[in-house]
């Protein structure tokens, strides 16, 4: 019983702070954002690239879709924000995982952390409301 509430509790938090950074953004801006920037490589309709799961000969993936075929709601906020700042490659380095050949460009000159943000606000805003429930719970409880 006791780990059952326990398990409950942590899920609570996980959907309070479920959308913590997401929350009260701009999916307008977002959209356009998203348009500009982003498309080109995901998918005017987040869709990502044709066989995205299937690496060219340099080892390099594809763009994935962002929707919920993918699997960029299987990651918590705070990853898909550094991925899209820092781009896959540095994203990856500063959490131990050194030498992955990413194609996802960074964004950290070009957008601002808000408008990185709004964008994210945006594509988590496309997602069906069981599978924003279960990202938020990837995403750890802040204080
Ligand atoms: C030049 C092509 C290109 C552009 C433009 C691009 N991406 Fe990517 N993106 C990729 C590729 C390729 C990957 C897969 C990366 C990997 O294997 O590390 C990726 C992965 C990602 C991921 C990780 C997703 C996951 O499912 O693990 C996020 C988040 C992301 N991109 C967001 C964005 C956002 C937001 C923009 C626009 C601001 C953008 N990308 C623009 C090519 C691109």
């Amino acid at each position: 019983m006791k780990l059952v509430l326990t398990t409950m509790l942590l899920f609570v938090a996980g959907f309070a702070h479920a959308a913590h950074e997401l929350e009260g953004r701009d999916l307008e801006s977002g959209k356009v954002l998203y348009d500009e920037h982003c498309a080109s490589c995901h998918g005017a309709n987040l869709e990502g690239q044709p066989n995205w799961q299937t690496a060219d000969e340099d080892g390099v993936l594809p763009a994935p879709p962002h929707n919920e075929r993918g699997h960029t709601w299987h990651h918590g906020n705070a990853l898909l924000f550094q991925y899209t700042k820092l781009g896959g490659s540095e994203a990856l380095a500063e959490r131990g995982i050194s030498g992955f050949k990413s194609g996802m460009p960074g964004f950290g000159d070009t957008l601002s952390d808000d408008e990185i943000w709004n964008i994210l606000a945006f594509i988590w805003s496309t997602w069906p409301e069981r599978i924003q429930e279960i990202q938020a719970v990837r995403n750890p409880p802040h204080n």
